[in-house]
């Protein structure tokens, strides 16, 4: 069954065409962000004026493995079986280039349409056949054994789910605040390195790790002895702004050292939740996703912190770094494992689509 996604949700434009939910046949990814840089953040109206500007290329080039000859329509009602698109959680104007494109290719093509929630869908880029990377996920989905417990930690988000198989999942805990890759963003910023995000710490971290230093700062783990499997991390901005303040001077040893700290604060906190959620429910898999999941640091922490699991055979499964971040690959898995395929009239952006109700 081959599936057509689109992901519109924020700032990147993607479209996917994926074969039985697993073998992806293209994928193409836009991003508007640095077109925000000098705004600090991203900008709701700039996202949405790129998403249209990018829409309809962005399409164009996700079909040509389809031998296009006149019009798109033609080879998506020969050669696409169904169409997936994101309805939320995300910034409206984006989401409803996304939304208003799809439901006109299901009104003309006549093909079902599945709405798919932006974070859940995250967690089944572990579920595409990929041998592209020297990553931790050794295994093909087959081998994915349940239960599982599935981090979903990107720029909006930070949750933990049980699946107890390809399709039933329960949402355990997620942040009260701040996620873990807005604590990267916000640390970006304050040392210097703009709208980098998680790659520019990570980056500068690793100089303080090539030189085998010991780090002199200290900063708290956020509820990381709380029983829960909630996240906390607005307080950890608070705990680095004043280290940073307490520095008369900001050299780069400094940065380097403080974006080594605050990534292994981060790292710390999700691996312990993720495995007491692993204890818990005695999961045979953990899979991580989202923007976060491709941090270098992360995986070979988790790696190393499963393979000391004496009593409990764990697999850990991470998806190459291109599929951690927005792509249409992981929405078009997603419908074709969990979706529920409807007609383009009931399809409505949702800005605010619940992640613990699933
Ligand atoms: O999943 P994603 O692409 O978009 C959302 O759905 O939010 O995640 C984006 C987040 C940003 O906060 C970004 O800084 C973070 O993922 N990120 C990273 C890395 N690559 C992206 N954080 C840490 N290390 C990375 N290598
Ligand atoms: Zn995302």
């Amino acid at each position: 069954m081959k599936i057509l996604a689109i992901e519109t949700s924020c700032d990147e434009t993607a479209c996917a065409v994926v074969e039985d939910g697993v073998k992806i046949l293209s994928n193409v990814v836009a991003s508007s962000t640095t077109m925000h840089e000098k705004y600090g953040g991203i900008v709701p109206e700039v996202a949405a004026r790129e998403q249209l500007r990018y829409m309809l290329p962005i399409l164009t080039c996700a079909l040509k493995p389809l031998n296009i000859t006149s019009n798109i329509y033609e080879p998506i009602k020969n050669q696409i079986d169904a169409l997936a698109v994101t309805v939320g959680p995300g910034l409206i104007g984006s989401l409803l280039v996304g939304i208003e494109t799809a439901k006109t290719l299901a009104l003309v093509t006549g093909k079902p349409i599945t709405p798919v929630n932006h974070v859940l869908a995250h967690m089944y880029a572990n579920f595409i056949d990929s041998d592209q990377e020297n990553s931790p996920r050794a295994t093909s989905r087959g081998n994915i054994a349940f239960p599982a417990i599935s981090l979903v930690v990107s720029g909006g988000h930070t949750e933990l789910y049980l699946l107890q198989n390809v399709k039933d999942l329960k949402w355990l805990g997620g942040t009260l605040d701040d996620a873990a890759g807005e604590a990267f963003d916000k640390t970006a910023r304050l040392l210097g390195f703009g709208n980098g995000g998680g790659p520019a710490v990570a980056a500068a971290a690793a100089k303080f790790r090539m030189k085998n230093q010991k780090s002199k700062i200290s900063l708290p783990r956020p509820l990381i002895h709380d029983t829960t499997l909630n996240f906390s991390f607005s307080g950890l901005k608070t705990a680095i702004w004043r280290e940073w303040k307490s520095y008369p001077q900001h050299a780069e040893e400094l940065i380097n050292e403080l974006a080594h700290e605050v990534q292994e604060s981060i790292t710390d906190v999700l691996i312990t939740k993720t495995l007491r959620a692993a204890e818990k429910y005695q999961a045979k898999s953990i899979l991580i996703s989202g923007g976060v999941a491709a941090n270098l640091r992360l995986r070979e922490k988790f790696k190393s912190s499963i393979n000391q699991l004496a009593n409990q055979p764990i697999n850990l499964f991470v998806p190459p770094a291109p599929l951690c971040t927005d792509n249409a690959v992981y929405i078009a898995a997603y419908a074709y494992f969990r979706g529920q395929p409807t007609g383009w009239h009931n399809l409505t952006a949702l800005p605010d689509l619940s992640v613990e109700e699933v």
